[in-house]
């Protein structure tokens, strides 16, 4: 939650033929907190420094979306810098305010800062204490203050007047130094002071921070989506490293203060993935990348021998052989498509599979040994309840494989293997090419695991694989085919208040996820069930007209097709408006439904790529007709980065 954003280019660069990355500050900071906006959008503002007399540190921030930090900066008119700050922000401590808006201002120096500081009472009271008036009702602007004294203290014992930019920029490490071991809690820290202007300082602990290279200049984000119009060449934070930036450097020291090489690596999404390519929204954009999602996600999986191949799976295949259980810890969307995951990977491997969401599962004392294979499920690598579920698996002596979309993520770097979705960055709030390539890459762990084990053979392996590597042709279809009547069928039903959404087996994780999104993008009241589960108390929800969604399985499976017809007559009966998916050709569904949304047939397990598809443009449908922003949903944020 919040993005934060950092620049330094050349200190000649206010000259305007100045060195490449010249005086662009402002043009970096507001490009990258408009990539960074999902990550809250409460308020915005940023930081900007430069070498000249006159006004050294400018600080311009508004309340609300990106556009209104926009016109205020159009109203200051702020000259070029050398170096600056940016954030946006969801909100923690403190209303979503222009004085709770960061960059905090203390002294000669300006900070952002995503996370919690969890002492930050203390802290406060300290610094009041030290005479220091605070503006706002944040942790961060309490960290500028101490950031402010710290430095302060140490410029006052060099000789007054003396100290040039490098030495305030090697003072200002200090501090940072000094003052991020006293917090508690989470931070990623950016500082520029007027004194250093061609320097940003930082520090990392549990939220994220990456470091983007470039030619004569440097950058920092929360992730490369801030800097990625800019530069691909990036660079990993750890917890608890300090940073210095300029245009031509940049030096990390870790813990114990010494200066340490960061892993570097290309960032393979390009600028462009990041925007809405003619789409009106960027949810509907992520709805159609979603079959380039999953076939990007299966791209490069199998060898020259048709075998199944994970190159990142670096756990000892001895250990994954001998493993008795396999825990699944993830959040929200990501939680549902470890759900589906459970059908498929217990039917191939014959393993139980229990899920768990991340922030229930270190606290109620879970059974996790040696023999478990934690799996945990993020889009961002960045979800804070999941890494300390990640954590808390660890310290059992479990083996964590991470589902991640996004390259350097937290996540990502602490599990013992990383199977990356390639789902190219998800920028609306709502999940959804994530969710896809998520059971993607889960069914690619099932069938590793079952091949690895022997419990099935490799022909079958390879004709599963086959039939995967299907679905994207059948998504992009049933897209072509179905769009249009869905969102008209969303317009239609923009009144309704509330809905329900049943499946069984495969289905159900499938309905609640409909729900879920409906409830994020247009805050209709929404429940997803087990269809099964309706007779045991749901059923008295239902009324005249109330718009039931149902999935049903292919008429191949009669068993769960059979009963899931009868669960649709139960609720039809009780005056329901049934809307129902159903494979193409399944004619028992047609004297049940009031509207049938058609489906291409698909293996039964791989039914979720295709029936979640619907009831995400018909969540962003009824959004739009209710004149709602389906990319940036109220009270939500894309990353949540605190528990
Ligand atoms: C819903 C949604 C959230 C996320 C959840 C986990 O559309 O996006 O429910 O799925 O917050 O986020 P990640 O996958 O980043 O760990």
């Amino acid at each position: 939650m919040c993005g934060i954003v950092g620049h330094v280019g050349p200190l000649n660069s206010i000259n305007p033929a100045g060195a490449p990355g010249s005086g662009r500050s402002l043009e970096v900071l507001l490009d990258g907190l408009s990539r960074l906006e999902y990550r809250g959008y409460d308020s915005a503002g940023i930081a900007l420094v430069r070498p000249d007399d006159g006004e050294r540190l400018t600080v311009v921030k508004a309340a609300g979306k990106l556009d209104n930090l926009r016109a205020a900066l159009d109203e200051a008119g702020p000259a070029p810098a050398t170096a600056g700050i940016g954030h946006t922000r969801w909100a923690t401590h403190g209303g979503p305010t222009t004085e709770n808006a960061h960059p905090h201002r203390a002294g000669t120096l300006a900070v952002v800062h995503n996370g919690i500081i969890e002492n930050f009472r203390a802290l406060r009271a300290e610094v009041e204490e030290a005479g220091r008036t605070l503006l706002s009702a944040t942790d961060t602007e309490v960290v500028a203050h101490l950031l402010d004294l710290d430095f302060s203290a140490r410029l006052a014992a060099g000789e007054a007047g003396t100290v040039g930019p490098d030495a305030a920029a090697a003072l200002l490490v200090e501090s940072m130094r000094a003052v991020t071991d006293r917090l508690e809690g989470t931070f990623a820290l950016l500082a520029v002071t007027e004194l250093a202007p061609g320097a940003i300082i930082a520090a990392r602990r549990s939220s994220p921070l990456v470091i983007g290279l470039g030619e004569g200049e440097n950058f920092l984000g929360s992730d490369v989506a801030a800097f990625v119009a800019f530069t691909t060449h990036a660079a990993e934070v750890d917890d608890d490293q300090v940073l210095l930036l300029t245009a031509d450097a940049v030096t990390v020291w870790d813990a114990a203060g010494n200066v340490v090489t960061p892993n570097t690596w290309e960032v393979s999404w390009d600028a462009s993935a990041a925007v809405k390519g003619g789409y009106e929204t960027f949810m509907d954009k992520e709805i159609h990348d979603q079959p380039t999602a999953v076939a990007d996600t299966l791209l490069g999986r199998v060898n020259d021998r048709g075998e199944l191949v994970l190159d990142e799976m670096r756990i000892d295949p001895a250990v994954l052989r001998s493993i008795d259980k396999i825990i699944v810890v993830a959040c929200g969307t990501a939680a549902y498509a470890g759900h589906v995951a459970k059908y498929a990977i217990e039917h191939w491997c014959r393993i139980p599979v229990e899920i768990e969401l991340a922030h229930e599962f270190r606290y109620r004392d879970p059974i996790v040994s040696e023999k478990t294979l934690t799996v945990a499920i993020s889009q961002s690598g960045e979800t804070m309840d999941t890494i300390h579920a990640v954590r808390h698996a660890r310290e059992q002596g479990s083996r964590a494989l991470a589902i991640v979309n996004t390259y350097g993520s937290t996540i990502a770097r602490e599990a013992d293997a990383v199977l990356y979705t390639h789902a190219g960055p998800e920028v609306a709030v709502a999940s959804t090419k994530a969710f896809i390539s998520q059971i993607t890459a889960c069914y690619l762990l099932g069938l590793y695991l079952a091949q690895l084990r022997g419990n099935k053979w490799p022909d079958e392996v390879a004709d599963y694989l086959e039939n995967l590597g299907k679905m994207p042709a059948k998504i992009e279809r049933l897209l072509a085919e179905q769009e249009d009547m869905v969102r008209e069928l969303g317009e239609q039903l923009a009144d309704q208040t509330s809905f329900l959404f049943l499946g069984r087996h495969v289905g159900y994780p499938v309905a609640l996820e409909g729900a879920l999104k409906l409830k994020e993008v247009a805050y209709v009241h929404a429940e997803g069930f087990a269809a099964g589960e309706l007779k045991h108390g749901p059923i008295a929800l239902v009324e005249e007209g109330l718009p039931v969604f149902v999935i049903v399985p292919t008429p191949r499976r009669p068993v769960l097709h059979d009963k899931v017809i009868s669960n649709i007559q139960e609720v039809r009966a009780r005056g329901a408006r049934t809307i129902v998916i159903a494979e193409e050709g399944d004619e028992a569904v047609t004297p049940f439904a009031d509207t049938v949304i058609r489906i291409p047939a698909a293996p039964t397990l791989m039914w979720p790529l295709l029936t979640v598809v619907p009831l995400q443009i018909f969540a962003a449908a009824l959004a739009k007709a209710r004149g709602l922003d389906v990319d940036q949903p109220r009270n939500l944020a894309k990353s949540v980065t605190v528990e």
